[in-house]
């Protein structure tokens, strides 16, 4: 298939190459001006590494796109799909790849015709550099319809599949995003306020904490449709941080090089369904605070 891939971040690189290794032709829209990357693309196992060089920001390519893959920050998202819209046929799939939630009404405005689908994944990654990517840490990845049209493209779990399993067909998106928003909502901020990497949160003074952010995501998953129990959240936290445990989250990364944080499609998000629903959500409000002072105090 023909496939661009929008945003080359650690998702898009780690996504890109392991379809490229499926034969997939693969064809990249991101913000730099260059025609072609290189890309090293460094599998889990040490010695599993590839190099391809993949065409970029080629209009003609990008018309001609089997499926779209958008990979960019929650935040990206609407200029992203603002730049390719003037080139994309109207009955190409485009799926959207990221942490956190908020960003699908704006899309499906913006791509009235086309199938879209949204997907979740715990598949991890590092970019060590812009020619770079190691696959750190393998989970789920869930794919899901957001309009009628996306639903006749079931098949696309498929193709994801094999180029890096586990990946299934959800006929509810929404859940499994609520599902990772808990992890996300435990994780990502309080590893970028300690700097630590994800397995410093398995320490016990970290589990009140955890808790109370567990607690207060299942109550308003419960008022958005999707009653969950918070012990069976704060065991997927502790399961992801476990098997995690000597990554850096993205948020962690995204302050320690001073970077504009997800935590608006995160925990923002989430005080945002908690302000619709009218439960009060104090632990998530501390942590977004945190976060907006450390991005306000970046150099
Ligand atoms: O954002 C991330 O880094 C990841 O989604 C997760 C699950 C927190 C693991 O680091």
């Amino acid at each position: 298939m023909n496939i661009t891939v929008v945003g080359a971040g650690a998702i898009g690189s780690l996504w890109a190459g392991a379809l490229a290794r499926q034969g997939h032709t693969i064809h990249l829209w991101r913000r730099q001006t260059a025609s072609v990357s290189t890309l090293h693309w460094q599998g889990l196992d040490a010695p599993d590494t590839d190099t391809f060089t993949f065409h970029c920001n080629q209009v003609d390519l990008l018309s001609r796109s089997d499926i779209v893959l958008i990979t960019v920050k929650a935040f990206q998202v609407s200029e992203a799909v603002r730049s390719i819209t003037p080139w994309l046929c109207t009955s190409t799939p485009v799926i959207v790849m990221h942490n956190g939630m908020g960003t699908e009404n704006e899309v499906l405005q913006l791509l009235p015709d086309n199938p879209v689908l949204y997907a979740t994944t715990s598949q991890a990654a590092l970019r060590a550099d812009n020619h770079s990517v190691r696959h750190t840490g393998s989970g789920p990845t869930y794919l899901g319809a957001v309009n009628t049209a996306g639903e006749l493209w079931h098949a696309l779990a498929g193709v994801l599949n094999t180029a890096l399993a586990p990946c299934q067909w959800h006929e509810d998106i929404h859940y499994p995003q609520w599902q990772k928003l808990a992890v996300n909502c435990a994780i990502n901020p309080l590893t970028a306020i300690h700097q630590c990497r994800n397995g410093y949160l398995a320490e016990p003074d970290f589990t009140a904490e955890l808790t109370a952010v567990c607690r207060e995501v299942a109550a308003v998953m419960a008022a958005a449709g999707y009653p969950t129990r918070s012990e069976e959240l704060v065991q997927r936290t502790m399961t992801v941080i476990r098997a995690t445990a000597a990554n850096y989250s993205s948020m962690q990364q995204d302050v320690a090089n001073q970077r504009p944080t997800e935590i608006d499609a995160i925990t923002g998000f989430l005080i945002e369904q908690a302000h619709h629903f009218q439960l009060a959500t104090p632990a998530n409000f501390a942590l977004w605070q945190q976060i907006k002072h450390l991005e306000q105090n970046y150099g």
